[in-house]
């Protein structure tokens, strides 16, 4: 039987050439929201590793939506540029779909790297204001949070419309739009983060129209060829949070406006949460939300192994595996999972005598320059 993780799939227009995702990792690498040579290095080897697509980072909408001063924005034409630089490149090596994740940090924002523990800075420092759902501080950071008024809210909607449209002149394959991990979507979405009582706030319904306003704004402007999807903390591991059934409730929203997929991560909203982290911890959640919204899903979250790649596909619990620790550790997984399933990898022909069946001795003594 052949494998699942290298048959193709298609979304919309978009076909990729196999399930394996590169999942967005913030690098804190770029000067004024421009990408660097770093993201030509990071992007470019991911691009070539034999994954079907790969999605940047979480890229900024509007300078208050960075969470550190290096972050990658697209609120700029310049910004654009600095990326268009680093997309040519990957194009040019590799048939790997690429995607790219908009987002706003929201209460999460203006501190250090994640190597200086996100130490928050002040704006006497450098910093910036925070804006959230709420005027509730992140509980490990005493940072003043300004809650999004309605003028607030119209123009974060507006910053991530123009961001998407310049990500479509860069080329963009698909985009994702980052609802989890306790940043500004999110924080609109759990009850724990939001006490609004405005539209915005309160039932459901209320704490979703947020992230739906935002996904019908891009829908607009993307093109209808283009995939768009959603990434979402599918629980935040709370009693009384977010929690699965609301995820299956907002997918279902999604979905009745075209989205593509929903990545199903989760937590990040509060310190509380009590996670039980394991191999596979949030496939049933892509599972759930597959089967109860009917919508594809990526799973995410320590998958390592090539065989549970594999299983998870062929239980149909998702439709997509993504990685991101198990990729930098070994950004050759793809190779080798192909490998590993008698698969065709995608090589760069720079590349090509570090294939196996190329470095047997018959192939070196008839090839062999002499
Ligand atoms: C260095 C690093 C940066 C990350 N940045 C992002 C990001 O920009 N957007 C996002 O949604 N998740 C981000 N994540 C989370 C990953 O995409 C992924 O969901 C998580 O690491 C679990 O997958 P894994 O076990 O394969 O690493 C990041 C993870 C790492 C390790």
């Amino acid at each position: 039987m052949s494998s699942k993780l290298f048959s193709p799939f298609t979304m919309r227009s978009l076909t990729l050439p196999n399930r394996i995702m590169v999942s967005p990792m913030g690098q804190s690498s770029a000067v004024d929201g421009c990408a660097t040579d770093w993201h030509i290095m990071h992007l470019g080897h991911l691009a070539i590793s034999g994954a079907g697509s790969v999605v940047v980072e979480a890229t900024a909408v509007n300078p208050n939506g960075r969470n550190t001063a290096l972050d990658l924005g697209l609120w700029s034409d310049h910004q654009a540029e600095a990326l268009d630089r680093v997309l040519k490149f990957c194009r040019e090596h590799s048939d790997a779909k690429l995607g790219l994740q908009l987002w706003h940090v929201g209460r999460k924002g203006s501190v250090l790297p994640g190597w200086e523990r996100f130490r928050p800075i002040s704006i006497e420092e450098g910093g910036w204001e925070v804006f959230g759902a709420s005027e509730l501080p992140h509980p490990q950071r005493n940072q003043k949070v300004t809650a999004l008024d309605d003028e607030g809210i119209e123009k974060t909607i507006g910053d991530f419309v123009s961001a998407a449209k310049r990500a479509n002149q860069l080329g963009l394959d698909f985009l994702e739009i980052h609802g989890a991990h306790g940043y500004l979507i999110h924080n609109f979405l759990s009850p724990l983060t939001n006490v609004r009582t405005d539209k915005y706030g309160g039932s459901l319904e209320n704490r979703m129209r947020f992230l739906l306003e935002i996904y019908d704004g891009v829908r607009a402007i993307w093109p209808d060829e283009k995939p768009l999807g959603v990434r979402l903390s599918a629980t935040d591991w709370v009693e009384g949070g977010w929690s699965v059934e609301d995820s299956v409730a907002t997918s279902k929203e999604l979905k009745s406006r075209g989205c593509d997929y929903v990545t199903a991560s989760s937590g990040g909203s509060v310190p509380e949460q009590d996670i039980e982290i394991g191999p596979n911890y949030q496939v049933p959640f892509a599972e759930s939300i597959r089967r109860e919204a009917g919508i594809p899903t990526v799973a995410v979250g320590l998958i390592t192994e090539f065989q549970q790649a594999e299983d998870i596909l062929q239980n149909e619990q998702a439709d997509i595996i993504a990685l991101a620790r198990g990729m930098i550790f070994n950004p050759r997984w793809p190779w080798h999972a192909a490998i590993e399933f008698g698969e065709e990898p995608a090589f760069p022909v720079q590349y090509e005598r570090a294939h196996p069946k190329m470095r047997k001795h018959d192939f070196l003594k008839s090839k062999r320059e002499v």
